[in-house]
């Protein structure tokens, strides 16, 4: 069976988590840069994955396959209600002190300039490959039992719903691009723009996150470091895997490090 073929249902779901205001506002590991980077990862979320459903919505005529129909427009409501949850997020944020708007403005200008310039294909090209990295984060984090300890609780709840659904849907958007025949040279170098734009939008955040928490870069640093120290070797296997994306034959369904969003959920609930 070819993998755009198999026959999974996307379920939307609400994970009903309310973000109180006593939550920590170091909430992962007690690490500022850490919470930070998760926080810069949030930041971006809503604006691109709502982009994510246009570029792949925008093929929905020209694809004749009635399971993969159905899969597009599972993913287009799994991706609306992560994008409407991490903005229940933004709501946290800002009740803690941070600023926030000025940089969401200029992200949402840019995503807009970037979505113009670029054509259909290369729109759906950039989705695929950022599905890919969203889908390769989702399975590091959940492999990384280590870390859900360290975390906050509702916001393990929160990481791990999002991250589950992202690996429940990780073939969608490439099963279009291979429908609509996108070859190996566009789909590579999108993948190479959309890694570089993430790393210097969700770099710029964090960066910005901490400065507003009065950071030094020295002390940036240190954060960094101790994490880095704490969990060895995870940057690598999240680069590893990653990177398997510029092999010719490659298709997210090989990966198969699939978990069950509602187990989680229930799991994550009764911690
Ligand atoms: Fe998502
Ligand atoms: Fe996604």
């Amino acid at each position: 069976m070819d993998e755009s073929e198999s026959p999974i249902t996307l379920r939307v779901r609400n994970p009903g988590l309310i973000f109180h205001s006593d939550m920590p506002r170091f909430w992962f590991c007690d690490n500022p840069v850490i919470t930070h980077g998760f926080n810069a990862f949030n930041l971006v979320i809503p604006e691109y994955e709502r982009y994510f459903v246009r570029s792949v919505n925008h093929y929905r005529k020209q694809i004749k396959s009635a399971s993969l129909s159905t899969q597009m427009q599972g993913f287009a409501g799994q991706e609306s209600m992560h994008a409407k949850v991490h903005e229940d997020y933004f709501v946290w944020l800002r009740s803690k002190g941070y600023r926030i708007d000025g940089y969401l403005g200029l992200l949402g200008k840019y995503a807009l300039f970037s979505e113009r310039m670029y054509s259909p294909r290369f729109n759906l090209a950039a989705t695929a490959a950022a599905e890919h990295f969203t889908a390769t984060l989702g399975a590091i984090f959940l492999n990384a039992t280590n870390l859900h300890k360290q975390m906050e609780p509702t916001m393990y709840q929160f990481v791990a719903w999002h991250a589950a659904e992202e690996l429940e849907h990780k073939s969608v958007a490439y099963d279009v691009l291979q429908q609509v025949k996108i070859g190996y040279f566009v789909r590579v170098v999108a993948f190479t723009i959309t890694l570089l734009e993430v790393f210097i939008w969700i770099n710029a955040a964090t960066y910005m996150l901490a400065k507003q928490d009065k950071l030094s870069l020295w002390r940036m640093y240190q954060y960094k470091r101790q994490f880095r120290k704490e969990f060895k070797g995870l940057n690598w296997i999240f680069l590893k895997k990653l990177l398997t994306y510029y092999r010719p034959g490659f298709h997210p369904g090989r990966a198969k490090d699939e978990f069950n969003v509602d187990e989680l959920l229930l799991t994550a609930r009764n911690q």
